[in-house]
């Protein structure tokens, strides 16, 4: 993973993956590196994409980037989100539905992708190890399950806070080969991105990417299911203590 200043991307002090992303994602999006590496990280994906895989993009809102480049070398592709529609486009997905009710057989992925979803599930009802313990599920085996996140941007903890000892062992409760790389980390040239100023924890933090790889090597541990609790419960018990109170401050306006 190169740090900004290597990077390929880099050109007359211009990040032309940012560039890039503006065009292809056709919604706002953040600075870099949170708005540019992802570009860079899922292109590193396609590599791994051959004709005749079996690929699941979870959370695939509108981008289509992974489902066409399917097309092209003849690889299936699903997707699957929430929603019908993000930011006011349809959304690519096969099926609408949750991931914490994925309705895919077992050992049925080459690959299963996720691109900025994993720091979310949890805010829409499914717990951050059932929505893992899914997507390895439907994995074959020997298979990869591959999620960028972005951290100290948004999202319920481990992500937002950056406890990467937690996200680790996440992985690691379903594969003994995982990776993490830190993509942006050392932002330089570009001004370091923080996205909560005002929230005292991260006031002097700034965001960037991990790229998490991990292969499904081991056999699918028994865990307990997706605690049934009302969604907007488990978001805010999911979001660090610290965080939790800063959002209610600034909802009350103190
Ligand atoms: C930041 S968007 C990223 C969309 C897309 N992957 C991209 O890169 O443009 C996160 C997406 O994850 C979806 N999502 C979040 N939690 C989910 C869950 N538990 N099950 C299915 N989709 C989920 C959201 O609906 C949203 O479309």
């Amino acid at each position: 993973m190169p740090t900004c200043l290597n990077c390929s991307e880099l050109s007359d002090g211009q990040c032309m993956a940012y560039q890039n992303a503006k065009l292809e994602y056709g919604r706002p999006i953040p600075p870099p590196p949170i708005g540019a590496c992802t570009m860079a990280i899922v292109r590193g994906y396609t590599k791994l994409i051959k004709k005749g895989m079996n690929v699941l993009d979870i959370g695939c809102g509108t981008w289509p980037y992974l489902r066409d480049y399917c097309k092209e070398v003849g690889a299936n592709y699903e997707g699957i989100d929430t929603q019908k529609e993000y930011y006011g486009v349809k959304t690519i997905a096969s099926r609408i539905e949750n991931l914490s009710e994925l309705s895919y057989p077992d050992d049925n992925f080459d690959l299963v992708i996720g691109n900025q979803t994993i720091e979310h599930w949890a805010e829409y009802g499914c717990d951050t190890v059932w929505g893992l313990y899914q997507c390895f599920r439907v994995c074959k085996p020997e298979g990869k399950v591959l999620m960028n996140a972005p951290i100290h941007f948004h999202g319920v903890a481990p992500f937002l806070p950056g406890r990467f000892d937690e996200i680790e062992k996440l992985f690691m409760t379903f594969s003994e080969t995982v990776t993490i790389e830190r993509w942006g980390e050392d932002p330089r040239p570009f001004s370091p991105f923080i996205a909560h100023r005002k929230y005292k924890k991260l006031m002097n933090s700034h965001a960037f990417i991990i790229d998490i790889r991990a292969v499904k090597d081991i056999a699918l541990p028994m865990i307990s299911g997706n605690k049934r609790i009302p969604m907007r419960l488990k978001r805010w018990l999911n979001y660090d203590v610290s965080y939790f109170l800063y959002l209610l401050r600034l909802k009350l306006r103190l």
